[in-house]
């Protein structure tokens, strides 16, 4: 399906800069966890990768395939189940820095909002943060938002993908 479970972009920049702590919000089925994880066995053994995962998982059944799904990788991971707007925030104090982080959840204001104010927090010198669908209004909203004297914030627009937020700390 255009724009679910593979993206180009991420798997080409974790191979190029040898990611090895990913964090994604919008696992949904895990296909693209999968994916990022297998970009990153490029670099790594798979003991060395780590993978965290928000998402609702309303569904107990998809929970427990995505979960499967990453045992087989042989990463390392940890999936928190329900809503980001709260999870996150209960979390991230304990979150090491991501190489890194994919925000692909709700696509409302507040939402995306939140997602980016906790996920800036683990952000290290090199950590880039991809937020999928700049074209959704809220989301758009949230990125137009970020101050540019502290990050950089360019719009990608790959020929196989929806719009894209890159976003890194100004040096
Ligand atoms: C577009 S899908 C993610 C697709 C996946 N990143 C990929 O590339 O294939 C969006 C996912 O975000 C989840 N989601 C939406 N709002 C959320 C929220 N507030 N908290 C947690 N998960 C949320 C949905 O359950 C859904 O699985």
């Amino acid at each position: 399906m255009f724009g679910f479970g593979y993206h180009s972009f991420l798997n080409d920049h974790i191979k190029k800069n040898k990611c090895k702590r990913l964090l994604e919000i919008g696992v949904y089925d895990g296909e693209n966890a999968k994916n990022m994880i297998e970009a990153a066995k490029e670099s790594f053994p798979p003991k060395e990768i780590e993978y965290y995962g928000f998402d609702y998982f309303e569904d107990e059944r998809l929970y427990w395939k995505v979960y499967k799904k990453l045992e087989e990788t042989g990463c390392r991971f940890k999936l928190f189940q329900g809503d980001s707007k709260v999870t996150l925030p209960q979390h991230v104090e304990e979150l090491p820095i991501m190489d890194l982080i994919f925000i692909d959840g709700g696509k409302s204001y507040e939402t995306a909002k939140s997602d980016w104010e906790n996920c800036r927090k683990l952000m290290g010198k090199h950590t880039v943060v991809f937020v999928h669908n700049y074209e959704f209004p809220g989301v758009k909203r949230m990125v137009d938002e970020i101050p540019r004297e502290e990050y950089i914030v360019e719009i990608i627009h790959p020929s196989d993908d929806y719009a894209t937020a890159r976003i890194r700390k100004k040096l």
